[in-house]
């Protein structure tokens, strides 16, 4: 996100690396939050300071078929004997805990007004890591999964409620509807000005098109297959002046997006991607793996993880993109390169996200 518009801008908190913060729309997520936030302040640590597990054990109560080509299933998950879960705005995710230990973040893509269930979709990715496998073929109706609460990396600030945009206009790709459907549906039960493109590879492939085509003229889907890949004007085509864009997809939409935004005078622009940022200024390292002894050579275009998983491939890891710490190793000598917007400084001394951090100098010995 890199454009303001010309009046003072409400920016969502950016957990991507993206700096800016804005104070206004901090101010009303605190409002907003004021409840929850007292609740986890006295919550965040036991009397020894130990951190307090805030996981829930939920079940799978539903399960659908949600794209043409049998793709994308969607879980809808409660809790073992019913009652109301931790709320959630637009843009959350939950982390996803699998009975084989794999864990996996998803967008929730239900309705936050529905407060005794989650739902999730899941596409399958057959050389994603086994999480979407397992998701996919090995999780029907009843079995018990434990989840985080849920976290919002991806906050939508609604006109007239914390952000000075006039219209909100929305770019999914496939499967990245998820986070975007809410943040539909509260737009339109607020009356804002909004237009949405949905974009994929095919309409098969595309989960949730009849909720999607129920909003009426306001959405244009295109597909590769009919309309070929998509330029940065048909990708913002709907927007109007002083625009808010919310876009979550693959890393060419966003770029191609990007692109077109650069152009506009005035808009916001925040997104969400489903693959690792690209490594930038990325130099060769070497890890020394101190359980094993093994060296593992990084390449300046690979990520540690990738590099580490290639010897190592139980080592856990979630989102890839430096914010949900699933990767957080202790680091036993060298310097590394911090490169996530999550630790803090004290972490930072001696643990780091092999994800997305690397070495300031050619050799790192981590707690693996
Ligand atoms: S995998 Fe999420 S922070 Fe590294």
């Amino acid at each position: 996100m890199r454009r303001a518009l010309t009046a003072p801008v409400a920016m969502p908190p950016d957990l991507y690396g993206r700096p800016r913060r804005d104070l206004f729309l901090g101010a009303i997520s605190a409002l907003m939050n004021g409840h929850m936030a007292a609740v986890r302040v006295l919550r965040r640590s036991t009397p020894t300071g130990q951190p307090v597990d805030r996981s829930l054990v939920v079940v799978v109560s539903g399960r659908s078929v949600e794209a043409h080509d049998d793709n994308v299933v969607a879980l809808t998950l409660t809790r073992p004997s019913g009652g109301v879960l931790p709320p959630w705005r637009p843009g959350a995710h939950i982390d996803l805990t699998l009975p084989s230990g794999i864990r996996r973040q998803y967008s929730l893509c239900g309705d936050p007004a529905v407060t005794d269930r989650y739902r999730i979709a899941v596409r399958r990715i057959p050389d994603g890591g086994g999480g979407s496998i397992e998701v996919h073929d090995a999780l029907p109706l009843g079995t018990e999964l434990v989840v985080s609460e849920p976290r919002n990396a991806f906050a939508f600030a609604v006109p007239g409620y914390g952000s000075p945009a006039r219209h909100l206009h929305f770019v999914a790709g496939g499967i990245g509807i998820t986070p975007i459907l809410p943040m539909l549906r509260l737009a339109d039960s607020l009356g804002i000005s909004w237009s949405m493109v949905y974009t994929g590879r095919s309409t098969d492939s595309l989960p949730f098109v009849p909720e999607v085509i129920a909003f009426g003229d306001k959405v244009t889907i295109r597909t590769d297959d009919v309309d070929g890949l998509p330029t940065s004007a048909e990708l913002l085509t709907g927007i109007r002046p002083f625009a808010a864009i919310y876009a979550c997809g693959p890393a060419p939409m966003i770029n191609t997006l990007r692109t077109g935004a650069d152009a506009l005078a005035d808009c916001e622009f925040h997104f969400e991607r489903f693959s690792a940022p690209t490594i930038v200024d990325g130099r060769a390292f070497t890890v020394e793996l101190a359980r094993s002894g093994r060296v593992v050579d990084v390449p300046a275009d690979v990520s540690a993880l990738d590099a580490i998983t290639s010897v190592l491939p139980n080592t856990t890891y979630s989102c890839k993109q430096g914010f949900c710490r699933t990767c957080i190793v202790g680091v036993l000598g060298g310097t590394p390169d911090h490169r996530d917007g999550t630790l803090t400084d004290v972490e930072r001394a001696d643990h780091m996200l092999i994800c997305v951090s690397r070495a300031q100098g050619e050799r790192l010995v981590l707690d693996l």
